[in-house]
């Protein structure tokens, strides 16, 4: 029988990527069963195996293959950036200049533009059984953006069970940097028929950033306290689900949720996710001020590995800086902006109990 590892080289790494080459692949094990897969082409997390009840489970969403991986627009697994999520317009202004970066989301620019770090081919600086470093390079003028950067992503699976990724970026010009990963969960598996709202979910977020109805935050720090975006308490995804304006015009869950500073200290549980069945759970630290919980709601048609997805089949939960900041100068250090002589250091821990 064809393993899991070989399947993966197989889909993705059998066909030429965007730059004509075949993409390369590094998996990772732990002492306890658990796998995970990345790719050089956007430094994309492939796969998440996990052992539940002796069966191999994959609670990652991805494409079938390379063809249709570099076809979508759900941003499986990769890295994104040089800004992760929305700039209004693909427009902002810094130290009296204004930028124009490219346009790709109806009128604003999503995910670092036309052509992201999720498009790009990153090095491979080091690999090991249980951690790889990629490293990548963008230009100033990249996609619009400022300043010459340097980012390095060092993944690690231990043997807790926790895949850390860790961000750091210079530049040597003022410049938006904002990274996240965009992987696409399913905790009872990515062929189990469960959705998004089938799982139960708990932030410790006081506020989320409700957004125009092409999703660009308002500017208002709305409090989740009697509003179906409360989830500081563990709910059903699928309980209060679409019933507000916020959540309508979004097509569901599609928001930023603000951590207060002392949760974000990359070691307290900022996020915990439970299976449908509640026999796995998965729990989300970071250093990062707030997190982009997305439904899915954009899924359907999208051709995956096990099937063509439908709305809901997985939830993002995207540790990131506001959506829009570099256009709302009254966010402070939330903008996510780096300077010249600073570094851009940042953690996400995604631990699975299972
Ligand atoms: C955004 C969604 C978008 C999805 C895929 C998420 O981070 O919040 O609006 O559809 O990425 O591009």
């Amino acid at each position: 029988m064809i393993t899991n590892f070989e399947q993966l080289e197989q889909d993705m790494a059998s066909t030429p990527s965007f730059d004509g080459q075949l993409a390369k692949l590094v998996h990772l094990t732990n002492s306890n069963g658990m796998s995970v897969s990345f790719m050089d082409i956007g430094a994309t997390w492939l796969s998440c195996s996990i052992p539940v009840n002796e069966e191999a489970r994959e609670v990652l969403l991805r494409s079938p293959n390379m063809a249709e991986h570099m076809e979508q627009n759900a941003y499986f697994g990769a890295i994104v950036g040089r800004f992760a999520n929305r700039i209004a317009k693909g427009q902002f202004e810094l130290e009296g200049k204004r930028y124009q970066l490219g346009v790709n989301n109806d009128e604003n620019s999503l995910h670092g533009g036309l052509e992201g770090f999720d498009k790009k081919r990153w090095a491979i600086f080091e690999q090991g059984t249980q951690q790889v470093v990629f490293m990548l390079h963008s230009e100033s003028g990249d996609q619009g953006y400022p300043g010459n950067i340097d980012i390095k992503v060092t993944y690690t699976l231990n043997n807790s069970n926790e895949l850390s990724i860790v961000y750091e970026a210079t530049t040597d010009q003022t410049s938006p940097v904002n990274l996240t990963n965009h992987a696409y969960f399913n905790l009872a598996g990515n062929n189990s028929g469960n959705k998004s709202l089938d799982h139960e979910l708990q932030l410790n977020a006081a506020h989320y950033l409700p957004t125009d109805s092409g999703l660009i935050p308002t500017g208002e720090l709305k409090a989740v306290q009697d509003t179906s975006f409360d989830f500081s308490e563990a709910k059903l995804v699928g309980k209060d689900f679409l019933t507000e304006h916020d959540q309508k015009i979004a097509g569901g869950y599609d928001h930023a949720f603000v951590f207060q500073p002392e949760v974000a200290d990359g070691e307290s549980v900022a996020a915990v996710l439970v299976a449908p069945a509640k026999e796995v759970v998965m729990k989300v630290k970071t250093t990062k001020p707030a997190i982009q919980f997305y439904s899915g709601n954009f899924l359907a048609g999208t051709p995956g590995k096990s099937k063509n997805y439908e709305l809901y089949d997985g939830l993002c939960l995207e540790t990131q800086y506001f959506p829009d900041g570099p256009n709302k100068p009254e966010w402070g250090a939330n903008r996510g902006f780096l300077k010249s002589g600073e570094l851009y250091q940042h953690q996400t821990v995604y631990q699975f109990e299972f």
